[in-house]
């Protein structure tokens, strides 16, 4: 099983969130064997839940942000619980976005991949290296720090999955070559070996950074990735669901 998921960061209004919900569910329906996760503002999640209602069983809610608190006087922020019961299957926690502008250090991530988890919510765990470390060549030190320290307080690889998405491939058309890819991946899954045993074999690897149709072929032939998370691309139905095409070959 592949997986495509889309992050639409925060981008759209009311009626386009609804008609991108439908048009994705509808050409995704003929990728079967693969999962689809759409990860909309929070605002949306009523309204694509309701379009991807009909949909077929391979559509799955995803939120981009979750609080590690529970409930209580903690303004703008949204629960775990809240989120499962709008119809989210999936949160992303430590988006390179909520790190850079939202503040969100390693610790403060680590407890929010506890609350989600606790709660039964799948949590795809975002990491990725800046333009300066890559330059410095401490991707990968970066990169399993980052991994150890956010799931320090983890106890569930059943409801895990790691998306590597260097800062300097988001959003810039750059995308790693798989020369660069590989041996952070290798890297990614020895760590999980090392905290989960072989439970770690089963957390799916998803790569993130500027992933179109005519790049995910390339990005598929490495062996360790099980998915992509799509951030420009997914804003389109037919452009999201093409690099599901490409992903067959
Ligand atoms: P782009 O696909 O626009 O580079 O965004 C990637 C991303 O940040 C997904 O979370």
């Amino acid at each position: 099983m592949k997986y495509f998921m889309a992050n639409w960061k925060m981008n759209g209004d009311r009626s386009f969130w609804y008609n991108l919900a439908e048009q994705t569910a509808e050409q995704a329906k003929k990728f079967k064997a693969d999962r689809f996760v759409i990860f909309p503002p929070f605002v949306a999640l009523a309204d694509v839940e309701n379009a991807l209602f009909e949909a077929d069983k391979n559509m799955f809610l995803g939120a981009q942000d979750v609080s590690d608190e529970e409930s209580g006087a903690f303004t703008s922020q949204v629960s775990a619980d809240m989120l499962k019961g709008m119809g989210c299957s999936y949160v992303l926690v430590g988006h390179s976005e909520c790190r850079e502008y939202l503040g969100q250090p390693d610790e403060l991530l680590a407890l929010k991949v506890k609350a989600a988890q606790e709660k039964g919510l799948k949590v795809v765990l975002c990491i990725g290296e800046t333009l300066d470390e890559y330059e410095n060549k401490e991707s990968i030190q970066v990169v399993v720090s980052q991994l150890e320290k956010c799931l320090e307080v983890s106890k569930s690889p059943e409801l895990l999955a790691v998306a590597y998405e260097p800062v300097w491939a988001i959003g810039t058309g750059k995308v790693a070559t798989v020369e660069d890819i590989k041996p952070i991946f290798e890297s990614i899954k020895k760590t999980l070996l090392d905290k989960f045993g072989a439970k770690g074999d089963n957390v799916a690897l998803l790569y993130g950074g500027s992933v179109k149709a005519d790049n995910a072929t390339e990005i598929f032939s490495v062996d360790e990735i099980n998915g992509v998370l799509v951030g420009g691309a997914s804003l389109d139905a037919t452009s999201f669901v093409d690099i599901a095409r490409s992903a067959q070959f």
